[in-house]
């Protein structure tokens, strides 16, 4: 599910541009920036490069083949659509400008549901480089979104790198041959349901705690799920709160799904954007609710450090652990990565939710101007 509300987020950009990833390690084509939730330059949907063509003068990363290197990119929207979950990959071709039937996949895993769409989340994915040394060759990274509500010139975002490889002594020859048994395996696995596979209660309130140390990041917030009324709302303080920009902020965010409204208040600047939104996600746990998590283990020890003494049951999502208390309805306990970033969730309550407090604040009402809109949205309110 969700890693929920990165909320680093939120500014804007020029309506009907949405955006998804944005590539620096090895840095994409053309302009480079994750400033913003939707950052123009991270939407690039025509194939195979976003329709950025590369020139023999194109500035280019030089690597060591055969090497192991950690590719780094944000998802700068998130668009899980349960009802078909996308993936990301990284794939390499040969050549100054490749076709799309050059790339081969090096690296690839499923997309996960940050159960709010302006939620950028960054990646550091390890691949074995080729083995074979190029002085003109293309490392690729892809979202392939599935969104339906997202296909202008279908579903799939695009960024190339432009790099070449150097000859390095030490490689060895039988890596890339181990990687595409790897790939082949992963890619026919066939997910497993499971009988704890679960989803949170109709309505359902708590407290949340998000930290990233490796960018002194610390928020905390509260979430309101109503999955009947199909609303969601989330307020949130940014390191501190007492600033009014999205590293030191405190925001108020309405999502109204039937509206298609998602609105995002500064609390600090008195100002409100507004976004459209994508498909309602109903808040689970597993493969049985098409959340692309394999059920790891049930009645552990829990992560956060909220529940020691409590037990936890645990799904796996690449790198994503998501923890939920066994004991309880399966309410959110926490999500973890191996960089340290962590979400923890106190234990909710699921009494039902006043609907005041889906309300948007009336600042909001006044904004007309969207500021991220998927096509589909944008022809049905346009
Ligand atoms: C890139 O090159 C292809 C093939 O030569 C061409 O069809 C396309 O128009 C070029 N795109 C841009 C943006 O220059
Ligand atoms: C899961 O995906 C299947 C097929 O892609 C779809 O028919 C089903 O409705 C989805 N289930 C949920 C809970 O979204
Ligand atoms: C993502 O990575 C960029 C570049 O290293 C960094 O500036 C930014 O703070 C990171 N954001 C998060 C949420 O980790
Ligand atoms: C959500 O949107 C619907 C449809 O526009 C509207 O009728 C409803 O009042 C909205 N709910 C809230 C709490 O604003
Ligand atoms: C944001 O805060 C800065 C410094 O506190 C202030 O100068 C600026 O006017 C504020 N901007 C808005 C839009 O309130």
């Amino acid at each position: 599910m969700h890693l929920i509300f990165s909320i680093i987020a939120l500014l804007f950009i020029g309506h009907g541009v949405h955006m998804h990833l944005c590539l620096w390690s090895p840095m994409q084509r053309g302009d480079f920036d994750i400033s913003t939730p939707g950052a123009h330059p991270c939407y690039r949907k025509i194939g195979p490069c976003g329709n950025i063509n590369s020139s023999s003068s194109s500035p280019r990363t030089p690597l060591v083949a055969g090497s192991k290197y950690n590719v780094e990119f944000q998802q700068n929207l998130n668009h899980y659509y349960t009802n078909f979950p996308g993936a990301l990959d990284i794939s390499f071709a040969v050549g100054l400008n490749p076709s799309e039937n050059d790339f081969h996949v090096l690296h690839s895993f499923s997309d996960y549901n940050a159960m709010n769409q302006i939620t950028q989340t960054n990646f550091s994915i390890e691949v074995d480089l080729p083995n074979q040394p190029c002085d003109e060759c293309v490392l690729r990274v892809r979202y392939l979104s599935n969104n339906l509500d997202e296909d202008d010139h279908g579903t799939v975002f695009h960024q190339c790198s432009d790099i070449k490889l150097t000859q390095s002594l030490l490689n060895a020859l039988k890596k890339e041959k181990e990687n595409k048994v790897q790939l082949i395996e992963n890619i026919n696995r066939q997910r497993q349901e499971d009988p704890h596979d679960c989803c949170v209660s109709e309505s359902y309130t708590n407290a949340f705690f998000h930290v990233i140390p490796a960018i002194d990041y610390k928020s905390e917030g509260i979430i309101y799920y109503d999955q009947k009324a199909r609303q969601m709302r989330v307020t949130v303080s940014v390191n501190g709160g007492r600033g009014n920009t999205t590293v030191d902020g405190l925001f108020d965010m309405w999502m109204n799904f039937t509206s298609g409204m998602q609105y995002y208040y500064n609390y600090h600047s008195g100002t409100c954007d507004l976004y459209g939104l994508d498909f309602w996600n109903d808040w689970c746990f597993g493969n049985k609710y098409n959340q692309s998590e394999d059920f790891v283990a049930a009645d552990v020890t829990c992560k956060s450090p909220f529940g020691p003494s409590q037990r936890c049951n645990q799904w796996q999502n690449g790198e994503f652990i998501f923890e939920t208390f066994a004991s309880s309805e399966c309410l959110p306990s926490s999500i973890t990565r191996p960089s340290g970033e962590q979400i923890n969730y106190i234990q909710g309550k699921t009494d039902p939710i006043s609907p005041s407090t889906f309300v948007p604040n009336p600042i909001c009402l006044k904004q007309k101007k969207v500021k991220h809109a998927s096509p589909r949205w944008m022809r049905f309110h346009v």
